[in-house]
């Protein structure tokens, strides 16, 4: 009895160690990178002063390229946009994922006056499947802000084992009380995990892990990535508390999250970059006409990505 016990609870570590190994399922990275998306080119949803361009028309004007093995995805910054808003691209992995582990290895984000970029997963039929946004901001916001967007019925606790500030706690995009559409935010309370401060960084990796029992982000700047990132058997238990912390269960059921494609896009002013433009610090008083006539206000606004990586 005692060692048949002995030898099920071995058993059953055996089990749990090996069912927390990650496998790599996907790894996207140089000229292999853009061929696993499609191009939005549709008016963006949400209301941004750009024109979406599809896959040739990105690499013909060299929006889209690889350069030093790096993908290249960018705005136009050469030309002042017609009225129909400045050239950017938007894409959308055509496999979808339900839970894992995605590591974003990015050198490069884009930032600047009238910018909204983000690195973002989203299910079918929308709000139902929710979003995860692991990378988003506006203009010369200092952090990264993480957020989830649900169906009703979706509520963070108070109270987080998490290194970065709660901004609001229900993830529906309906909630009472919250902006339209701003679901359950997370604040980065790291410096290096936004725009010119993560590009001066040299960049680093945005981890997701999704899993059963919640959707956790950390942020690692590029000096202090983790060795069993870099050697590619990612050990989630060594990292430490993560910048946000998405606990999933009874409060937040996890089938409100499934089916996700993973996508990165660049849009300008429109719902939130545009609506704050009067206190973001940026010239003028309108976001659309700075975007419209200062091509050159964009040369940061690019994209340079080492690698996306789904384990599971
Ligand atoms: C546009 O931006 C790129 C960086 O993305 C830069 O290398 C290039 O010089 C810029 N073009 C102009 C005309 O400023």
């Amino acid at each position: 009895m005692r060692s048949l016990l002995f030898t099920a609870s071995l058993l059953a570590t055996t089990l749990s160690s090996v069912q927390a190994a990650y496998s790599l399922k996907d790894s996207w990275s140089g000229s292999n990178f853009l061929s696993n998306f499609d191009f939005f080119t549709a008016s963006d949803p949400t209301h941004g002063f750009v024109q979406y361009v599809d896959a040739s028309t990105a690499s013909s004007l060299g929006l889209t390229k690889v350069q030093n093995g790096a993908v290249i995805i960018k705005a136009d910054n050469t030309t002042v946009s017609s009225s129909a808003g400045r050239k950017s691209v938007r894409i959308t992995s055509k496999k979808a994922y339900t839970k894992g582990l995605f590591i974003f290895d990015v050198n490069h984000v884009p930032f600047g006056c009238g910018t909204w970029p983000a690195m973002w997963t989203v299910g079918p039929d929308w709000p139902n499947n929710g979003e995860i946004d692991i990378f988003e901001g506006v203009n010369k916001q200092s952090t990264d802000s993480m957020t989830l967007h649900t169906k009703q019925g979706c509520t963070m606790p108070s109270s987080r084992n998490q290194k970065g500030t709660t901004v609001t706690s229900n993830c529906w995009v309906n909630a009472p009380g919250q902006s339209s559409n701003q679901g359950c935010g997370v604040t980065n309370n790291q410096a290096t995990s936004y725009g010119d401060n993560l590009n001066n960084a040299g960049g680093g990796v945005y981890v997701t892990q999704w899993g059963a029992d919640g959707i956790y982000i950390w942020w690692f700047q590029r000096s202090a990535i983790p060795a069993n990132i870099k050697s590619g058997a990612p050990d989630t238990s060594t990292w430490g508390k993560p910048d946000a912390a998405f606990p999933l269960g009874s409060s937040c059921p996890n089938d409100f999250f499934a089916n996700h494609n993973i996508v990165v896009d660049l849009t300008f002013c429109g719902d939130w970059a545009g609506s704050v433009w009067g206190s973001s610090g940026c010239p003028g008083s309108s976001c659309n006409s700075y975007v419209q006539n200062n091509p050159s206000a964009f040369n940061d606004a690019y994209w340079s990505i080492n690698s996306f990586k789904v384990y599971q």
